[in-house]
């Protein structure tokens, strides 16, 4: 769970993130944050969105870590895009995790429907903001989410940095190769959430056989297969046992034929996302 992979600039991302998407505020999400750092996870992802910064900055504190000694994400909420908006909100994300810096910052949506007639100019422009965070040491790193291709085309016109990742919906049932071939060509770290499959990925029946040979859960098969791939695999629970599970990933190994197998169940959970239809 200490394992890195390296940023374009340089910058060591633990190669395994614990998600806390759909994890409640207050003490569920302060004690799940609390059982992943105990467990050995050194990389914690949120969001303003998620609604659960402040718990999980205090399972931050309560872990007793130094602040170097973990890799924290939030994320750029939809109604803060724009130069000014987009600096108020990484200020008051900090404030409310109780940190000076967060390691990553990510665009969470390309284009919310507020800025759906203009969603290019308001990346670039909060990318601006991003990119002087960036100088100031406010982040470590700047990226984005669910970023399609023509997306990132679009904000690659003005940006002077480009996204070292891309925070996507990328699991067996949903293998975005347009976004992950774009993203390898241009360097960009592509960080999977849901890798679970938001869960229904556990009803796959190929899946729960091939757990059996390995003597293994479907989830540890799921986010290894992940990790094979150079994904950086963001599993989200709130039961520490499953915690603990999900990170138990470094002592085994899928074979070549079995990563074939799990690439061919693209499609088979019905799960897509589709950013032009989103409605945030
Ligand atoms: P819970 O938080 O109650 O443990 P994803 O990361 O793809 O969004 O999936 C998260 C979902 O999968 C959540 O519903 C979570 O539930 C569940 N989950 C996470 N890890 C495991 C596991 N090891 N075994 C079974 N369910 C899991």
């Amino acid at each position: 769970l200490t394992d890195t992979y390296t940023l374009a600039n340089g910058v060591e991302i633990p190669i395994v993130g614990f998600g806390t998407w759909q994890t409640p505020d207050g003490d569920v999400a302060k004690s799940s944050v609390e059982a992943a750092l105990k467990a050995g996870y050194r990389h914690i992802d949120t969001a303003a969105a998620y609604g659960n910064e402040e718990s999980v900055g205090a399972g931050l504190k309560a872990s007793g870590l130094k602040r170097e000694d973990y890799f924290l994400t939030t994320k750029l909420w939809n109604a803060d895009h724009g130069y000014e908006a987009a600096k108020k909100a990484l200020d008051t994300s900090l404030q409310k995790l109780g940190v000076d810096y967060v390691d990553l910052y990510l665009i969470h949506w390309p284009n919310p429907a507020a800025f759906r007639d203009n969603w290019a100019e308001a990346n670039a422009d909060s990318w601006r903001a991003m990119e002087e965070a960036l100088e100031a040491g406010k982040v470590r790193a700047i990226g984005v989410s669910n970023f399609r291709p023509k997306h990132l085309d679009e904000l690659l016109k003005t940006a002077k940095v480009t996204p070292m990742v891309n925070q996507i919906f990328l699991n067996p049932s949903d293998l975005q190769p347009e976004v992950v071939a774009y993203n390898d060509a241009h360097n960009i770290l592509s960080e999977a959430y849901s890798p679970l499959g938001t869960g229904k990925i556990f009803e796959v029946e190929a899946l729960q056989k091939m757990a059996e040979r390995y003597n293994r859960s479907v989830a540890q098969i799921v986010l290894r297969w992940s990790l094979q791939h150079g994904f950086l695999p963001l599993p989200k629970s709130v039961h520490e046992d499953r915690i603990i599970q999900n990170g138990q990933l470094f002592d085994f190994e899928l074979s070549h034929h079995d990563m074939t197998l799990i690439d061919d169940l693209h499609g088979v959970a019905g799960l897509a996302t589709d950013p032009d239809t989103t409605n945030f």
